[in-house]
């Protein structure tokens, strides 16, 4: 392998088999950085980017479009060159902003979907988002709502398709159920947290978006810098702070296996957790989170590594996962 251009799921659109991911930018990474970033990332032919309207909220909600809008307007071919990814469902208020009840709460009301698709556009300099995804299951809105929303935006040119985030399998299968029922594209890609220490989605979720056609994004690949050779001595970055210091001191044990793992294959142990997700193939392409340029770099090697059997079976021993998909997992 090595990167390379595959379809999302199913769908026509082709995208890296590494997706940047950009919530780092604006508050671990700084502008000029994130733009170094962004233009090693379309020169290493990774063309898939994922946002969010609210990155960049220990700063400033938006914060992180608005770097994205500013690397665009550069120009360059900057923006045709990107398959784009932002999501809507959360707050992004401003300090400034006058209290305002349907976009302060969590939602995907009809009067959301609009409104907040107007802000992303504007903070990203662009006319159109290519990957608009909700960012979470909202069960209290109607389908009928969403679906409609989604849709007047994909009529007026604003979205090409439509992708869910932390969705459960059964909100996978309602989602593209309600949608046939439209004659709707429906989903394209689920967007959720997988890595070796949590494999939960093996359960339901993989198991829906391979029947439903739809690609796999895992987030937080490296459980936010956990497999990423958490056990070196870091002076900066996600892994200095204390919710991180504990997560590692609770997986010490697990951790010094794996990389010992690691050095036995002669890998680097970020590159070895991004070429275990690679393994799957219902996943299209893991969301990869640098904060440097030497991260950035350093992930491109996950697409040129195979692991054997043995290799995956001693990962297998150190994260074993729920054991299979549902039901077989737990009973037959
Ligand atoms: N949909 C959702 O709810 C959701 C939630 C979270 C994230 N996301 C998306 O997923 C993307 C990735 O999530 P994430 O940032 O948590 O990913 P991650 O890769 O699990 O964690 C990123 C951290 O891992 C370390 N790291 C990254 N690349 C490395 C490498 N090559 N070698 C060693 N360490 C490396 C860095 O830690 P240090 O800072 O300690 O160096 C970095 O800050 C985000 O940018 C965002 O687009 C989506």
């Amino acid at each position: 392998m090595a990167i390379e251009h595959r379809r999302l799921g199913k769908h026509g659109v082709l995208v890296s088999n590494l997706c940047l991911g950009t919530m780092n930018f604006g508050w671990h990474t700084s502008e000029e950085d994130s733009f170094r970033i962004m233009d090693r990332a379309l020169e290493l032919g990774i063309n898939f980017f994922d946002t969010a309207d609210v990155y960049g909220w220990s700063v400033e909600h938006g914060l992180t479009e608005e770097i994205i809008g500013r690397w665009f307007a550069q120009g360059g071919g900057r923006r045709d060159a990107v398959v784009l990814a932002t999501k809507v469902y959360n707050p992004v208020s401003r300090k400034a902003n006058l209290p305002e009840p349907n976009s302060d709460g969590r939602n995907l009301s009809a009067y959301k979907i609009r409104k907040h698709c107007e802000g992303s556009l504007k903070r990203l300099q662009t006319d159109w988002i290519d990957l608009y995804q909700m960012h979470h299951i909202d069960r209290d809105c109607p389908w009928d709502e969403t679906w409609q929303a989604f849709d007047n935006l994909a009529k007026q040119g604003k979205i090409v398709y439509v992708g869910s985030s932390n969705f459960a399998g059964w909100d996978i299968a309602t989602a593209c159920q309600e949608a046939s029922k439209r004659n709707l594209m429906g989903l394209v890609s689920e967007q959720s947290i997988y890595h070796l220490d949590n494999r939960m989605v093996e359960l339901e979720v993989i198991p829906a978006c391979r029947h439903y056609g739809l690609g796999l994004i895992p987030w937080s690949p490296l459980g936010g810098g956990l497999l990423g050779g958490a056990l070196e001595k870091v002076e900066s970055g996600r892994r200095t702070s204390e919710e991180m210091l504990k997560r590692i001191e609770a997986n010490r044990d697990k951790l010094e296996r794996y990389e010992a793992l690691c050095r036995e294959l002669g890998e680097p142990p970020a590159a070895v957790a991004l070429a275990w997700l690679l393994h799957n193939p219902v996943v299209t392409a893991p969301i990869i989170g640098p904060r440097t340029m030497e991260q950035l770099e350093s992930a491109v090697r996950a697409t040129e590594i195979t692991l054997d059997e043995d290799a995956l079976a001693a990962l297998d021993e150190i994260f074993p996962g729920p054991g299979g998909e549902a039901p077989k997992a737990y009973a037959w």
